[in-house]
């Protein structure tokens, strides 16, 4: 494929070609991969392919153009809220990735703190050290301390003494993250055992002890810490 910006367009029948050159060496949706593609099956996926298809001219900026926009992300906002058992006048909103949900979450706990706890001026988040790095991209955006915390070496879930020790006045977030991928499954497999440590630093487990010690926190600050920073919209 060239690399220059063409002078001519290319027939339909090139593009595709192309494509499907680029993409030769592409991991294949199979069910087969233990990261990056969580294949549903081919039922799921067809429908996923179709429905995108459906959906593919929407421009979500505007919802009084496409008022459809506003009727799924209020559908979906609606599902995770009952999903995580929100209290009465919680809200949402739908975001275009991870980064952007985490920066948001953690942009939601920094307001949360500056209004309702305003002698935190160093805020700190306590985050597992195999947490996803967008969550230190956030820390670095918005000015908030990561306070790393152990995982167990053969399991990588959290340790929760260890976050028990490092919590502090000054913590605005604890992170969790569920589910996460399954290190014990692909660590028994040789090919990947060599590399298991560098391809699981991108999750942390989410356990109930590490669960009831986030909702302690939460509970003894008396500020439930949202995934939400606008309200739900329409
Ligand atoms: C747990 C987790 N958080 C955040 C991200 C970042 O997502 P994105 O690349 O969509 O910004 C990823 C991406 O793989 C992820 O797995």
């Amino acid at each position: 494929m060239s690399t220059s910006f063409p002078e001519k367009g290319k027939s339909r029948d090139e593009v595709l070609a192309a494509l499907t050159q680029a993409r030769a060496r592409d991991r294949k949706s199979d069910g087969r991969a233990f990261a990056f593609v969580y294949d549903p099956g081919e039922e799921a996926r067809t429908l996923a392919r179709e429905a995108f298809a459906a959906c593919m001219p929407i421009n979500g900026l505007d919802p009084t153009v496409y008022p459809s926009a506003r009727t799924l992300e209020n559908g979906v906002v609606k599902a995770c809220l009952e999903l995580m058992h929100a209290p009465e006048g919680a809200v949402g909103t739908a975001t275009a990735g991870g980064t952007e949900s985490v920066m948001l979450a953690v942009k939601s706990a920094r307001e949360f703190a500056r209004k309702t706890r305003p002698e935190v001026t160093k805020p700190k988040m306590l985050l597992p050290v195999t947490a996803h790095a967008c969550f230190h991209k956030a820390a670095h955006y918005l000015g908030v301390e990561v306070v790393p915390v152990d995982v167990h070496e053969e399991t990588f879930r959290a340790d929760v003494s260890d976050a028990e020790r490092k919590m502090s006045a000054d913590v605005i977030l604890v992170v969790g993250s569920a589910p996460s991928y399954n290190p014990r499954r692909h660590r028994r497999h040789p090919r990947f055992r060599r590399r298991s440590r560098r391809s699981t630093a991108r999750s942390c487990t989410w356990t109930p002890a590490w669960a009831a010690a986030c909702f302690r926190f939460c509970e003894k600050q008396a500020s439930p810490v949202r995934t939400s920073t606008s309200p739900s919209r329409g």
